[in-house]
């Protein structure tokens, strides 16, 4: 098992940002003892039906970072999201920062490179991100120290940040009453999915847990928030009393029953180009809809 660094004792300020169109909360996330930030999960705003692009959600934050007088260090994406698309180029070509994402960014490169029909032009190194995450990886935010921990299951390359007393979880877990992401994406697996968040769960009970995403279930508010403890005892999926067989049944029935995201084409064509848009063979940005194909 690997050591991965927790330090209860520093406590980074967390700032979040909720993008309504898509359920997405974005962070920026300061080390205490310093002016330096992270990004995680930014937005992109698109019109899909327009193909248009616009940066509402991203200069939010920029106008944050910037009144604030914060020093942008890292943009870092949890993983291939299929739900949204990443702002990271736009905002590190605003404040700096450089953009990283799990390892296995690879082998999501290489699946979608495939239905996208990409030609040879088209890396799947990593190499359009500035920085591919190890599990157990650590990194620093000015002073802070951050752990990268690789929690595949939703998709190959999810990770789940550390940072101090407080950890980005991605879509490894939702909110204890919304319980887990799917698991049926190309690359995704239930049963991994439900050895990552044991892991997750290994964290101190007091941890505070970040969501990526939350969908207010039930008519309750949007929250973002909880800790390991709470996420252990009530967690509807895999809290409590809930074995891995439950789950992977659990799981891949209700996948079965579950929508393929609005944005999923747009999502991952730019999301596994570490958010540049793709461009024609004329360098006009462009998009593809492979059919019958996702
Ligand atoms: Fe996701």
């Amino acid at each position: 098992m690997t050591d991965y660094l927790v330090n209860m004792e520093v406590t980074p300020e967390v700032k979040a940002f909720f993008d309504p169109a898509t359920n997405t909360i974005s962070y920026v996330v300061k080390d205490p003892a310093s002016d330096a930030v992270a990004i995680i999960d930014s937005v992109m705003d698109i019109e899909y039906a327009a193909g248009r692009i616009t940066y509402e959600n991203a200069d939010e934050i920029i106008a944050y970072v910037q009144d604030n007088n914060l020093k942008v260090e890292w943009l870092i994406e949890t993983h291939v999201h299929a739900d949204h698309l990443s702002a990271a180029p736009y905002i590190q070509s605003k404040l700096g920062g450089k953009i990283g994402i799990g390892e296995n960014i690879k082998v999501v490169q290489d699946t979608f490179g495939k239905v996208f029909n990409e030609g040879t032009e088209f890396q799947r190194d990593g190499s359009q991100f500035d920085k591919l995450f190890k599990d157990g990886d650590r990194y620093q935010i000015g002073e802070m120290t951050a752990s990268a921990m690789h929690t595949p299951g939703h998709t190959p390359a999810c990770m789940v940040h550390v940072m101090g007393n407080v950890a980005f979880v991605g879509d490894t877990l939702f909110m204890p009453d919304s319980g887990s992401a799917r698991a049926d994406f190309p690359g995704g697996d239930a049963g991994v999915l439900y050895d990552s968040i044991q892991r997750v769960l290994t964290l101190p009970e007091e941890m505070r847990l970040f969501m990526c995403h939350d969908y207010g279930p039930n008519g309750r508010d949007i929250k973002w928030e909880t800790t390991v403890g709470a996420e252990k005892q009530h967690n509807i999926h895999v809290g409590h009393g809930h074995t891995r067989a439950d789950f992977i049944r659990f799981r891949t029935e209700r996948d079965a029953q579950l929508a393929v995201p609005t944005l999923i084409i747009p999502s991952l064509q730019v999301n596994m180009r570490a958010g540049e848009v793709p461009k024609d063979k004329d360098g006009v940005p462009m998009l593809k809809v492979p059919l019958n194909a996702l």
